[in-house]
């Protein structure tokens, strides 16, 4: 079995929507059904500006053979990771702006922040392949050659940072923006991270 990163377009995220979906679903440790809560959220995200997604799929295939684009294109996905461009319309940037505002940052900081980002949304590995540096290996190629100034994303606040999600960010360089950030409708306290581009 050997392991590929593909760039997945927006019309195979529609078709492979619901194994990237049971990926997250695993990934989070959340009940199965979540997926269909989530389906129509990541369609609409597919048609945002600037969506890029990249997935880790496993292939049986030997060393050094090179599959073919149909072979990657069906494979089992292990991991996926996607994101687009900020903008003032959308829910999160709106959440974002309101919480840098409640800390006090200035106007213009925060217009600087949000002119140009991408919202790194989800990053996911399935368990069975967690801690081989696939979820490091995804967020590179996602970050690669985005013309954004900026990357922020939101991840749950756990004692002590103590998860890989919080682990990679720190290792990608990833600093404080917001912190303990209650999203409305969520009882869970979320940080909100930041890093310059290109990482
Ligand atoms: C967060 C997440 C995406 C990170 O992906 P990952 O593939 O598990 O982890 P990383 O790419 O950061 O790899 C880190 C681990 O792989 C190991 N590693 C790194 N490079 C490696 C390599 N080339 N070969 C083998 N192991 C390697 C590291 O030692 C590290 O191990 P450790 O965490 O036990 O110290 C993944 O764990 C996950 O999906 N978690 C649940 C969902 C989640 O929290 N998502 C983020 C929500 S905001």
């Amino acid at each position: 079995m050997a392991i590929f990163l593909i760039n997945l377009p927006p019309h195979d995220m529609q078709r492979r929507l619901g194994d990237a979906l049971g990926v997250y679903v695993d990934a989070m440790r959340y009940p199965r059904g979540t997926e269909s809560r989530r389906a129509a959220m990541w369609l609409e995200h597919t048609r945002r500006n600037g969506w890029q997604a990249v997935v880790a799929v496993e292939v049986d295939a030997p060393a050094g053979a090179t599959p073919s684009s149909v072979e990657l294109g069906d494979a089992p996905l292990l991991g996926v990771a996607y994101g687009y461009c900020g903008a003032p319309d959308q829910w999160w940037q709106q959440q974002v702006v309101a919480g840098l505002q409640r800390g006090g940052f200035a106007d213009l900081e925060i217009a600087r922040l949000m002119a140009s980002y991408f919202e790194l949304t989800e990053l996911h590995v399935h368990p069975r392949a967690q801690g081989r540096g696939l979820g490091e290996a995804l967020a590179r190629r996602l970050l690669a050659d985005r013309g954004e100034a900026n990357v922020l994303l939101s991840t749950p606040e756990i004692n002590d940072e103590a998860n890989r999600a919080w682990r990679l960010y720190r290792r990608l360089g990833f600093i404080d923006i917001i912190r303990g950030y209650h999203f409305t409708g969520d009882p869970r306290a979320f940080a909100i991270l930041g890093r310059k581009l290109p990482l």
